[in-house]
């Protein structure tokens, strides 16, 4: 999701730095008809997969600079501080893997702090940015073999035999509390999946978002500049430029709740006014108040994340947080 500087020489391929990339040819997004489909429900939805387009990664670079948005740099922040015992648990030579491919600072701190990794793999759905971003690591870290693996966070995935370059550990990384935007039985199989790539003895490093006062938490996904509110509305000028829809975006205001039952963030478009939206001859009445829903991020107790990361075959190990709770870093292993 963060863009990385384009620092290739001309002529030079992505491939020329991958060691690897395999392809599971994840199925491409019909923008089209989840819209149409998200529209038609009771509770009208989005899935938050379609706030990354360009301008949207973009918008997102920027939340992770708010001063409202503590995520971003209380992760780095506590990322600095573990690193030592990080490496202290993982050994020598890991094969790094890291689910999705955009925390380009994340990534180089871990490379950076580990015992002489040897390896280094990104999965991610999107194609394109998963070989550049990939390709980028490869060419600033030439003692690292890099590998790019194209597939959903849900695939089973299996690394192919020239993925294993090492004997050292298996490290897993999501970072960024990804993992909080899917429903927790949804995260719990993400886990699984997970486990099943590490394999026995395997460990993964997570960042977990905590459970915390309301207002932190909205302020942090409605932040003054109305930085989130443009990359939540951004949806709707995606729908107009790509779906071709009609849509009076000025009618629709953003809106981050805090749902104390689910405990999650969730953020919505909402009609300020009655309105409409069509696409594709189909025609969406919004009644004034009426919303779309599109993210849901959720918050945790250390506990109750380790439960989940537990049954997906996961030991807790060790876990951090930052000196004010705010967020979490949890290392979990594999027996
Ligand atoms: C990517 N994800 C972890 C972010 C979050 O905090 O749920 C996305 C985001 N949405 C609004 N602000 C940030």
């Amino acid at each position: 999701m963060n863009t990385l500087p384009d620092t290739k020489a001309p002529h030079e391929s992505d491939e020329d730095h991958l060691h690897f990339f395999a392809d599971y040819e994840p199925p491409t997004d019909d923008f089209m008809a989840d819209t149409l489909t998200g529209l038609s429900r009771n509770q009208k939805s989005l899935s938050p997969k379609y706030f990354y387009d360009q301008k949207g990664s973009a918008l997102f670079d920027e939340i992770c600079r708010a001063p409202e948005y503590y995520v971003t740099r209380t992760e780095l922040a506590l990322l600095d501080q573990i690193l030592p015992e990080v490496a202290e648990l993982t050994g020598p030579e890991a094969i790094v893997i890291e689910w999705g491919s955009g925390s380009s600072w994340k990534i180089r701190k871990l490379l950076d702090g580990l015992d002489n990794p040897a390896e280094y793999i990104a999965i991610d759905i999107s194609r394109d940015h998963l070989k550049a971003a990939a390709a980028e690591i490869g060419r600033q870290y030439p003692d690292v073999k890099v590998g790019a693996i194209c597939a959903d966070f849900l695939a089973p995935i299996a690394l192919p035999p020239e993925a294993i370059v090492s004997e050292g550990r298996r490290l897993g990384f999501l970072p960024g509390s990804t993992i909080g935007n899917f429903d927790p039985h949804v995260a719990a199989e993400i886990l699984r999946k997970a486990a099943a790539l590490l394999g026995a003895g395997g460990a993964m490093l997570i960042g977990v978002d905590l459970e915390k006062d309301e207002d932190t938490l909205l302020a942090a996904y409605d932040d003054a500049g109305g930085i989130t509110a443009s990359f939540n509305l951004n949806l709707l000028a995606r729908m107009k430029d790509e779906l071709g829809a009609q849509v009076d975006v000025d009618a629709f205001e953003h809106e981050a709740i805090y749902n104390r039952e689910f405990h999650r963030v969730e953020m919505h478009l909402k009609a300020k006014v009655a309105t409409g939206i069509s696409i594709a001859g189909q025609e969406f009445i919004m009644a004034p108040g009426e919303t779309i829903h599109t993210e849901n991020s959720h918050k945790f107790t250390l506990a109750g994340f380790q439960e989940i990361a537990k049954t997906a075959g996961f030991e807790p190990e060790a876990v951090w947080r930052d000196p004010d709770g705010l967020f979490s870093l949890h290392y979990l292993t594999l027996p």
